[in-house]
């Protein structure tokens, strides 16, 4: 296993999903994004494949953002998933997000919730902090599902990223290190089966662990700010909100959560 600074047992990973559709997986030390490079894969027509590193130079986020992380300090991978409906989008990603949130809910002390669209929190209501965001990007018939998840940190990191997220090791029992490797096996094990899965049971195991439905929020677009409570999680997964008694539906944007809904 790895230790910080120790290369990551990529034989550990790639014995452990041997025979599954994501036994092609590959742990880099440093890329640019691992998103860019599945989805220049993706367009010459590759197979299913994941790509971890420990270290990208240009990390991507949503709606145009960097992502950076310190060296080995979290799990920088993207998945290329093939076959699954255009449609499914939403789904494809929400089954890598239901399956990190999943993982590391079992072994931090605290909840480990979803934020519409598809980001990973720690924390009680109130008091969560982004764990993990994910980034997808559509190539034909190819879904790029790319997650970063704040792992490990030390006790002095800059303040500047503790206001802006938190790691996982930050919740569990000692603030001890977390090893990588299983953690990364167990996400994909679990992506697989919500992959498997009906859409009905995945949406409905999505829904059980999203924390913002039931709570009043702000939804940030480019020209606009909506505010409403969020009721429901639609069938392509569009966020539901009931604003003084209408329901509007919406498909982007980023969501703040303000206080618990109003019953
Ligand atoms: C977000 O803005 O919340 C999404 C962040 C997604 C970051 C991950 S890290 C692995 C993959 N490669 C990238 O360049 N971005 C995604």
């Amino acid at each position: 296993m790895s230790a910080g600074t120790e290369r990551p047992d990529e034989g550990f990973v790639q014995r452990s999903l041997a025979g599954t559709r994501f036994a092609q997986v590959r742990w880099v030390p440093e890329t640019g994004s691992t998103n860019d490079d599945l989805l220049a894969l993706a367009r010459q027509g590759a197979g299913e494949q994941v790509l971890i590193t420990d270290l990208q130079t240009t990390g991507r986020g949503r709606r145009g953002r960097v992502w950076e992380a310190p060296s080995g300090s979290g799990i920088l991978m993207s998945i290329l998933i093939r076959g699954r409906r255009i449609e499914d989008g939403f789904w494809s990603v929400g089954a890598v997000a239901l399956a990190a949130s999943e993982v590391f809910g079992e072994i931090v002390d605290s909840p480990c919730t979803l934020k519409w669209p598809n980001d990973v929190l720690l924390g009680s209501v109130g008091q969560q902090k982004k764990m993990a965001g994910i980034l997808s990007q559509v190539v034909d018939d190819a879904v790029v599902v790319g997650i970063g998840i704040n792992v490990n940190w030390p006790e002095d990191v800059p303040e500047e990223m503790s206001e802006r997220g938190v790691a996982a090791n930050q919740h569990s029992s000692d603030g001890a290190f977390l090893p990588r490797e299983p953690l990364v096996v167990e996400i994909l094990q679990r992506a697989m089966c919500h992959l498997a899965d009906s859409p009905e049971n995945l949406r409905a195991n999505w829904k059980a662990r999203c924390s913002t439905l039931g709570q009043q929020v702000r939804v940030e677009r480019e020209s606009e700010s909506i505010i409403g409570d969020a009721v429901d999680i639609a069938s392509d997964g569009a966020l539901i909100l009931d604003q003084n008694g209408v329901r509007t539906t919406h498909q982007v944007g980023d969501v703040v959560h303000l206080r618990p809904a109003k019953t």
